[in-house]
This record gives structure tokens, sequence and C-alpha cells, in this order.
């Protein structure tokens, strides 16, 4: 059932881009290096400032918006995460769910109905942060837009850029397997994410990880995108082990697709309830 929403969303949001297709194969080609906003050459101003506090918001989530976030007043994630822990680069890796074409392709239908960005990045906190709703014209949600503005600058309106996304991966041979895919977990996985999935926190004054964990309780919860085999699979695929990109798998498809399912038949935090019926 889940899965058959996944796959219908999928076909939704190509349909959604083939306005755009044309376009995106010309851009496919170009030379052009959509990846490389550089803070540092933001002038002074209230406005890059917004950007900044964006940016901090996306890599040091958990000191910010975290569970254990310094201002309790400000703790809307409900684990530690960061947004960075899967969109990684803070937003500027190729097929890690990268930032570029976002604010130029949002609004965008999604499952028959329009997705606002601001709801885009509330399905994240909800599902990929366990956590709640950053409120509406809050500072963070104003500074995480200014941000994912400022990323995506210059890039074309309307169009998802090459690397946007995850990257499609093919169908497995074999059906999943989570027996083989543990095997794939002690051999390519534990030695950072350990053998109990919980990965590594940072120590002291530092709060959050510097290696985020892949279920149980302080992870993603069971609405989230990560946490459906397919997109788990492309993702790891394509940015796993950690360091690697697009370019330079180390796993097989095969045993993407076999720890992905390793990785998602693990106990997580339920889905929040709006998840069966609305995007991730
Ligand atoms: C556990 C992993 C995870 C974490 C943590 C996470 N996200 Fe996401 N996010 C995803 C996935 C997966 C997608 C969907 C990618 C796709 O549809 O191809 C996504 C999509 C998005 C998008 C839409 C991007 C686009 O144009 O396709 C935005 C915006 C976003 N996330 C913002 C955030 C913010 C802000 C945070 C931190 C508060 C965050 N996310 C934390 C996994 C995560
Ligand atoms: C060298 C250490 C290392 C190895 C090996 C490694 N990872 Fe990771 N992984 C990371 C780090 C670090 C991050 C977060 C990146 C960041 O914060 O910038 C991450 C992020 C992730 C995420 C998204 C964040 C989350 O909490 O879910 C997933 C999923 C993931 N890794 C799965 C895997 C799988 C599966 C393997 C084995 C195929 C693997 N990793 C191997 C270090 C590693």
């Amino acid at each position: 059932m889940q899965q058959g929403r996944a796959v219908f969303l999928a076909l939704a949001l190509i349909g959604a881009a083939a306005a755009g297709l044309v376009t995106g194969y010309l851009i496919w080609g170009w030379p052009q290096d959509w990846y490389r906003a550089d803070l540092a050459k933001l002038p002074q101003g209230a406005e890059s400032d917004l950007i900044r506090y964006g940016a901090k918001l996306v890599i040091e989530t958990p000191r910010s918006i975290g569970k254990d976030a310094v201002d309790p007043q400000l703790r809307f994630a409900g684990n530690d995460l960061a947004c960075t822990s899967c969109h990684l680069d803070a937003g500027l890796k190729p097929f890690a769910a990268p930032f570029i074409s976002t604010f130029a392709t949002f609004p965008m239908m999604a499952d028959d109905q329009v997705l606002t960005l601001t709801e885009r990045i509330n399905g994240c906190m909800r599902r990929s942060m366990n956590g709640k709703d950053l409120p509406a014209g809050s500072h963070e949600l104003q500074a995480l837009i200014a941000y994912v503005k400022f990323v995506g600058e210059g890039s074309p309106e309307g169009v998802r850029v090459a690397g946007m996304g995850l990257k499609r991966l093919p169908e497995p041979e074999l059906a999943a397997d989570a027996t083989r895919g543990t095997e794939v977990y002690v051999k390519l996985c534990a030695n950072c994410h350990k053998a109990d999935g919980q990965g590594e926190r940072r120590p002291a004054p530092g709060i959050g990880y510097s290696i985020p964990p892949l279920w149980g309780d302080q992870s993603f919860n069971a609405g989230a995108g990560m946490a459906k085999a397919a997109y788990a699979a492309s993702y790891i695929h394509a940015n796993m082990p950690f360091g690697i990109d697009y370019r330079s798998p180390v796993l097989t498809v095969q045993q993407a697709w076999d720890v992905a399912a390793y990785m998602t038949a693990q106990p997580r935090p339920p889905a929040p309830p709006e998840a069966a019926s609305s995007l991730r």
C-alpha cells in the first residue's frame, strides 16, 4: 500500500516535471556546475544574516532546533539528526536530495495536491526529524527558505537540474533480502554506524552526531522518505559508505537494495498520523 503510494507519487512528480523535460535535457549537457553556492561570498546585511542563519540550521540542526537545542523554546525536532545528515554538504551534493532547484520548482504538484516549500520543509520536520512543524512566519522557517533560495540562485526557473533528488536505482536482480543485507551492513556500514545502528554522538559539549543513527527511537520515523526501501537504496548506492559519490559507487545495485531492506526492517518511531495521506 505504502509502496504503491510511493510509486504513484514518483510518477506524479515525473508528470509535474514533464513540462521542463526538454529544457532539462539541454541543461544536463551544459558545462554549468550549479552546485557551488558559497556563503563566504555573501555581502554584509540583514538578508545575508538570514541566509547564514539558515545554513546554520541545516548544519547545526540539533543545537539550533533539535530535541536537545540550546534554547528550549526552539526544540521543534524530536531527534538530534541534522538536515545535512541526509542533505549532504548542506544540500549541495548531487543525488543526496540537494536544494539547488528546490526554490525554483516549489510549489509543485504532488499526489494531486499543491505542495508549498513550507509544507515540504515541515514534511521533513515531522518525519525525518520526527518532530513538529516550524511555525509559519517564524525566523527559523524564513531562514531555511532564504538559504534554499540562496543555494539555487541563478539556476533555471521551473527546472530540476541534473543531480536533483535521488538517483533512481535499477530493480535488483534478486528480490531485496534483509538477511543478505545484514552481511553488507556488517562489512561496510557498522564500522561507522555501529552494530546497533545508533552511530556516534559528538562528545560534550557537542550536540548531535558525528555519525547519525539509522534506526531506533533517535532516528527518522516510519513516515520518512528514508524509511522506504526504494529511497534508502538509491540514497545509499550514491552516497554510502560516506565519502563516495554517484560516479564511484562501492555497493553493487543488489547490495544497496539488500542493505536498504535490512535498514528499513529495523524498529523506528511510528509515522505521524497525517503521513498516511500526504507526502512523506
Ligand atoms: C533522514 C533523512 C532526512 C533528514 C534528516 C532531512 N531530510 Fe529533507 N528530504 C529527505 C528526502 C529523502 C527527501 C526527498 C528527496 C526526493 O524526493 O527525491 C527530502 C526532501 C526535502 C526537501 C525537498 C527538496 C527538493 O527540491 O526535492 C526539502 C526542502 C527538505 N527535504 C528540507 C529538509 C530540512 C530543512 C531538513 C532539516 C530540518 C531536512 N530536510 C531533514 C530526507 C531527509
Ligand atoms: C565512514 C563512515 C561511514 C560509513 C562506512 C557509512 N556511513 Fe552512512 N553516514 C555517515 C555519516 C558521517 C553520515 C552523515 C553525513 C553528515 O552528517 O554530513 C551518514 C549518513 C547516512 C544516512 C542518512 C542519515 C541517517 O541518519 O539515516 C544513511 C541512510 C546511511 N548513512 C546509511 C549507510 C549505510 C547503509 C552504510 C553502509 C553501506 C553506510 N551508511 C556507511 C558515515 C558513514
